[in-house]
C-alpha cells in the first residue's frame, strides 16, 4: 500500500512485501528521501535569494470553524508569509491580493518554489500572501508543539481540508480589514494538494476569493472517477516514451531483485550494486526505494534543473534512461538501475551509500499520512500488465488496515466528493462554477485525475503535453521551452481578465 504525498503520494509501492518492511510503521511510507542534501546547502543555496522575499508573520487562528464544543474554542498560531514589494496599495486602486492556500508541508518550502506568483505580483501590483496550511510547518496546535499534535485522533482530528479552507478565508478577512483592502479582489493559487484546495476555495468561499489557479490539482482522483491504474499508466508511458528498452530493464528488474535476494548472500550482492547502508536491506524495501525515485523522477520531470523534492538535471526520467540504456554497463541490471537511482537520490554525488529506512522528513510533510487515512483516499495503486511495477489491483483494504493500526480509524473514501463535489463534474460546474484554471501536465502521474477538459468559457482546462507535477508555478529560467512560456502567459491572460470584471462590477454597483 503505497500512501504517495500528493505531491506524493502515500504508500509504498509493493504490497507483497508491506509485512517484512519497517516503513510500514512509519509516519510517512514511502517518502522520497532527501537525506543526501545536507540542510545547510540547501540554506546557502535559497537563503540570499528567498531571505527576501517575504516576511513571515503569525495570526491567532481558532482550533474548530464547525462546531461550539468548548474544546474547539482553543486557538493556535498560524503562519504566513507576506510580500507587499509590488503591491499597489488599497485606497485608490484596490491592488489585488495574491493568495498561496498552502499545503501538507513548510509553507517557505511553497513559496521558494512558486515563482509564478513572485513574477506575476509586478504586473498586477499585486499583495502576495502565502498561507501555511494547519499540522505543518510552524502551524501547529496545541502550543506550537507537533509532538502533541501529532499524538494521536483526538489532537489530529482537526487535521482536514475544511477547517483549512476555514483558517483561510478567516485569515484573508481579517487581513484585508487590517489593510483597509476589503474591496482588493483576491486570487488564489495552488499547487497539487494546494491546488485541489484553491479551486475548492474558490467553489466554497466565492464571496472571498474572485478566481482560483488549481495546478496539478487531482480532484477527480477520488471514489473510483479515475481508474486506479491511471497514475501507474503515465509513469510507465513517461519511461516507455524514453526508450522501450529503458521501460522493460526496469520492468524485469523486480523479478530479478527478487531471485537474488533468495539466493544465499543475494542480499549482499544488492547492497554492494545499489551502494546501500549496512543498517537493514530487504528486497521490498530496496524495490520501494527504487519504485520511490522512478514515481518522484516523473512527477518533478522538469525541462530545467530543479531542487524541489531532490536536486534534479533538466529532463530527469530522459537521464534515467540514458543511465539504463548506457551500454557500457552491458547486461548488468542492477548497475543500470543504480545509475538511474544515483539521478534521483545522488545529483549532487554527495550520498555516502543509501539508507533504505531513512525517514527524514525535511519539509514535514508527515501530517499526510493522516490525512491519506481521512480524507484523501487518493487511488493510485493499481498495476495493469504492462505497467512498469509488477501487476497489482488497489485495494482499500490495505489502506484500511494501515489505518487502523497506525491511528485506529476507517478512512471516509467518499467524504470529499461529498463535500466538495467530483462526480460530473463538468455538467455541475457548467452552471455553478466560474473563474477557475485547471492546469495539468500530461506527464505528471496525477494528471489523470486532474480535469482536462474546458467547463465553461470561464473554468478552463490548459494541458500541456510535455509538463510535469505543477511546472507552471515554478520561477521562469533563461532555459524554459516555448510551450512553458506560453502556458505562464495564458494564465495571467486569464487572471487579468477575471480581474478587470471585478473592477468593472465595483464601479457598477459599489454597494451591492
Ligand atoms: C541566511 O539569511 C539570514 C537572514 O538574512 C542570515 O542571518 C543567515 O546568516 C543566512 N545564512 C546563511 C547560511 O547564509
Ligand atoms: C491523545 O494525545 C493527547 C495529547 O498528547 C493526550 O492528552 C491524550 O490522552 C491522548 N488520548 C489517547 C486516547 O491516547
Ligand atoms: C490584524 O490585526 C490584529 C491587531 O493588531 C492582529 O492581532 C491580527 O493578527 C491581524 N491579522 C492578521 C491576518 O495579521
Ligand atoms: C471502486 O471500484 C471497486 C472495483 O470495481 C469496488 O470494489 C469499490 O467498491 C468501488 N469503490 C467505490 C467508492 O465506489
Ligand atoms: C541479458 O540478460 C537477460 C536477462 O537476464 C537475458 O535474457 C539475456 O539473454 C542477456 N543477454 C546477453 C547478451 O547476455
Ligand atoms: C554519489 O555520487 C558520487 C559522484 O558521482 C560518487 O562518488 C558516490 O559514490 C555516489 N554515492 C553513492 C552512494 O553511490
Ligand atoms: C486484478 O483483478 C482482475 C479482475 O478481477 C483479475 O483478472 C487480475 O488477475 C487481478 N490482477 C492481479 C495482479 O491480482
Amino acid at each position: 500500500m503505497a500512501i504517495w504525498l500528493l505531491l506524493l503520494l502515500s504508500y509504498t509501492i509493493f504490497p507483497q512485501y508491506s509485512s517484512a518492511i519497517s516503513i510500514t510503521n512509519k509516519i510517512t511510507p514511502g517518502f522520497p528521501s532527501s537525506t543526501f542534501i545536507q540542510p545547510e546547502q540547501q540554506a546557502t543555496k535559497t537563503n540570499t535569494t528567498t531571505s527576501k522575499l517575504y516576511k513571515e508573520k503569525f495570526f491567532t487562528q481558532i482550533l474548530d470553524h464547525f462546531n461550539y464544543n468548548p474544546q474547539s474554542y482553543q486557538k493556535f498560531q498560524q503562519r504566513y508569509l507576506i510580500n507587499d514589494k509590488y503591491w499597489g496599495g488599497a485606497s485608490n486602486n484596490n491592488s489585488p491580493i495574491f493568495v498561496y492556500t498552502g499545503n501538507e508541508g513548510d509553507i517557505e518550502w511553497f513559496a521558494q518554489n512558486t515563482g509564478f506568483m513572485f513574477e506575476a505580483a509586478p504586473y498586477f501590483k499585486a499583495l502576495l500572501v502565502f498561507i501555511e496550511h494547519r499540522f505543518y510547518g510552524k502551524s501547529m496546535p496545541y502550543g506550537g508543539s507537533k509532538e502533541i499534535a501529532y499524538s494521536n485522533s483526538s489532537t489530529l482530528g482537526y487535521l482536514s481540508s475544511t477547517q483549512a479552507l476555514a483558517d483561510y478565508a478567516t485569515l484573508i478577512l481579517d487581513l484585508k480589514k487590517n489593510l483597509s483592502a476589503t474591496d482588493s479582489p483576491v486570487v488564489v493559487f495552488g499547487g497539487s494538494y494546494g491546488g485541489m484546495l484553491a479551486a475548492w476555495f474558490r467553489l466554497k468561499y466565492p464571496h472571498v476569493a474572485v478566481g482560483a489557479l488549481a495546478s496539478s490539482a487531482p480532484i477527480l482522483n477520488f471514489d473510483n472517477i479515475t481508474s486506479s491504474f491511471s497514475f501507474n499508466n503515465i509513469i510507465t508511458q513517461d519511461f516507455r516514451s524514453e526508450s522501450e528498452n529503458c521501460y522493460k530493464v526496469i520492468k524485469r528488474s523486480w523479478q530479478e531483485i527478487e531471485n537474488t535476494a533468495a539466493k544465499p548472500g543475494g542480499l549482499e550482492i544488492l547492497r554492494k550494486s545499489f551502494r546501500i547502508c549496512k543498517n537493514y536491506i530487504s528486497a521490498g524495501s530496496l524495490s520501494n526505494w527504487l519504485g520511490t525515485a522512478y514515481t518522484y523522477t516523473a512527477m518533478t520531470d522538469y525541462p530545467t534543473p530543479t531542487n524541489f523534492l531532490n536536486p534534479l538535471p533538466a529532463y530527469p526520467v530522459k537521464q534515467m534512461c540514458k543511465a539504463i540504456d548506457d551500454p557500457t554497463t552491458g547486461n548488468n541490471t542492477f548497475e543500470k538501475l543504480y545509475g538511474a537511482a544515483n539521478i534521483y537520490y545522488n545529483y549532487t554525488g554527495e550520498a555516502k551509500c543509501f539508507d533504505l529506512i531513512d525517514d527524514s522528513d525535511p519539509h514535514g510533510l508527515g501530517g499526510w499520512t493522516w490525512q491519506a487515512c481521512t480524507e484523501m483516499i487518493l487511488l493510485t495503486d493499481g498495476n495493469t500488465e504492462d505497467s512498469l511495477f509488477p501487476a497489482s489491483n488497489y485495494s482499500y483494504n490495505d489502506r484500511l488496515e494501515f489505518c487502523k493500526s497506525n491511528f485506529n480509524i476507517e478512512p471516509r473514501p467518499s467524504w470529499i466528493p461529498t463535500e466538495f463535489g467530483a462526480q460530473h463534474i463538468h455538467r455541475v460546474l457548467k452552471r455553478f462554477g466560474s473563474n477557475i484554471i485547471f492546469f495539468n501536465g500530461l506527464r505528471d502521474p496525477w494528471s489523470g485525475g486532474g480535469v482536462l477538459k474546458d467547463i465553461s468559457k470561464s473554468v478552463i482546462a490548459i494541458v500541456a503535453k510535455e509538463g510535469a507535477h505543477h511546472v507552471d508555478l515554478r520561477f521562469s529560467t533563461s532555459e524554459d521551452p516555448e510551450w512553458l512560456q506560453d502556458v505562464r502567459k495564458r494564465e495571467v491572460n486569464i487572471i487579468s481578465k477575471w480581474l478587470s470584471q471585478y473592477y468593472h462590477t465595483l464601479i457598477d454597483s459599489p454597494n451591492s
